[in-house]
């Protein structure tokens, strides 16, 4: 026999009925979306690689480490391939699309959002794919229109409580920071530089690397022994600048007004580099060691920094493969039986199904037909097993008199009915 082809290490098949709670999600998130005035954007799945390059940055884990990236195939042999890549998120892309649509001659904010995959060649496990799905949201535009506000952070944030409200889902926390700005960020780092350099050696091995690399990310640091060594290190929130200390502290004060739960955790700094004042990320207990169910915040340097004008920016990303775990383990999955199973009896019968099927489905009915080879039996046991609530046989007798068998197969109760009162009968009440 020939060997077995399987879904790609880190990748897998979404089936019913778990693809009913993916669809479910969606539309919740599209009705909540749309009274906040977002609307949809679809960027290419992939990018140039220097787009992610330059935004979520060379020296973090997903870029240095975690992309599906190539070479393309070069047009003609003298010039060179272009480096390509599978998006590991979709912040780069929409500020790129931004700015190459100058979707900032439109007015007001641009308020946008996605649903789409993302690939990171990532550890597999529990929570953690190589291609994932966010659903995301920005908000970008001049700052003329805006964009700076500290009560456009409260309103995103208050969007994604309401959300999670809506999808039935309780438990989350909400852990907020603020990671600074361009001004006062230098400042920090070359305290906290200043020092690790007494204390990194005695730190796990990542630790020593992020020290030169990176060092915010040591904050991010989970081995314990690390832990009492992480606390003594200085903490942004005794650099930020004015300017970003009272918009911190402007939108707490909205979140707060706006009974919005939150955590300042001071040690939040996020795995981007284009991160700007205010940041979080929402985690929640059911989900393990990946406990994130979303993170995000603001950019305000981002566009300028991929060529475009100032465009100060705040947005999130939630992992939607989480979320709908999350669900899951709260609420089980929803089957989605069809409504009427006919069964058709007899040669010639197929023909007739088809037409009363598609008169059905034009209502609305989920229907499934059966086959005009099957004994009734058969039909019957196959749509119990199916869930379908209603069988309707069809034979020679009741396409000449126009009155059909219909079973319920929950009761076993029978009853003769008249074509056009089939759709009122199996259809649900909604
Ligand atoms: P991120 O924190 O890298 O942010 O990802 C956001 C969410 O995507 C995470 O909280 C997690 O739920 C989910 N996620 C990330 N990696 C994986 C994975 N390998 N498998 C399953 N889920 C995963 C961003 O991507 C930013 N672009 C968010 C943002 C938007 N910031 C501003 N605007």
């Amino acid at each position: 026999m020939a060997n077995l082809i399987k879904a790609v290490r880190g990748t897998r098949d979404l089936l019913p009925p778990e693809t009913g709670t993916w669809n479910f999600v969606e539309s919740a998130v599209r009705d909540v979306f749309r009274v906040y005035n977002f609307q949809e954007i679809r960027t290419p799945i992939l990018e140039d690689l220097q787009l992610f390059q330059r935004s979520v940055g060379e020296e973090t884990d997903i870029v240095s480490k975690e992309m599906f990236a190539w070479e393309d195939r070069a047009r003609a042999q003298s010039e060179k391939g272009q480096w390509l890549a599978l998006r590991p998120e979709n912040t780069a892309g929409v500020v790129r699309a931004y700015i190459e649509h100058k979707l900032w001659e439109r007015p007001g904010l641009q308020r946008l959002y996605y649903i789409g995959p993302q690939f990171r060649r990532e550890r597999p496990q529990k929570g953690r794919y190589r291609q994932f799905y966010q659903i995301g949201a920005e908000v970008i535009g001049p700052t003329a229109a805006g964009s700076e506000s500290p009560a456009v952070d409260a309103e995103l944030l208050e969007m994604l409580a309401s959300l999670l409200e809506r999808l039935g889902i309780q438990g989350w926390t909400l852990n907020l920071n603020s990671v600074g700005c361009a001004n006062d960020r230098p400042v920090y780092l070359q305290a906290l530089r200043d020092a690790l350099k007494d204390v990194v050696h005695a730190m796990c091995a990542d630790c020593q690397r992020r020290a030169e690399t990176n060092p915010l990310r040591v904050l991010d640091c989970k081995v314990p022994q690390d832990q009492p060594i992480i606390e003594k290190l200085p903490r942004m929130s005794d650099y930020l600048d004015e300017s970003c200390r009272t918009h911190f502290a402007e939108v707490q004060k909205i979140l707060t007004a706006m009974e919005v739960p939150f955590v300042v955790d001071h040690r939040l700094v996020r795995g981007l580099d284009y991160y700007t004042r205010t940041a979080f990320e929402f985690t929640h207990g059911a989900l393990g060691a990946q406990n994130a169910i979303l993170g995000g915040g603001r950019y305000d340097g981002l566009s300028e920094s991929l060529g475009g004008p100032p465009a100060p920016g705040i947005g999130f990303a939630i992992g939607e493969d989480r979320l709908v775990m999350t669900l899951q383990e709260s609420a089980g999955v929803a089957a989605h039986p069809a409504d009427v199973y006919i069964a058709p009896l007899g040669a010639g019968m197929n023909m007739h199904a088809a037409k009363l099927a598609r008169e059905l489905r034009g209502k609305g009915v989920v229907v499934v037909a059966g086959d005009e080879s099957f004994k009734l039996k058969k039909s019957l046991e196959t749509a119990s097993k199916m869930g379908v609530r209603f069988a309707l046989i069809l034979g020679e007798n009741e396409v000449n008199s126009g009155q059909f068998a219909l079973k319920n197969l929950s009761t076993g109760e029978q009853a003769s009915v008249g074509k056009t009162e089939i759709a009122g009968i199996v259809t649900p009440s909604k």
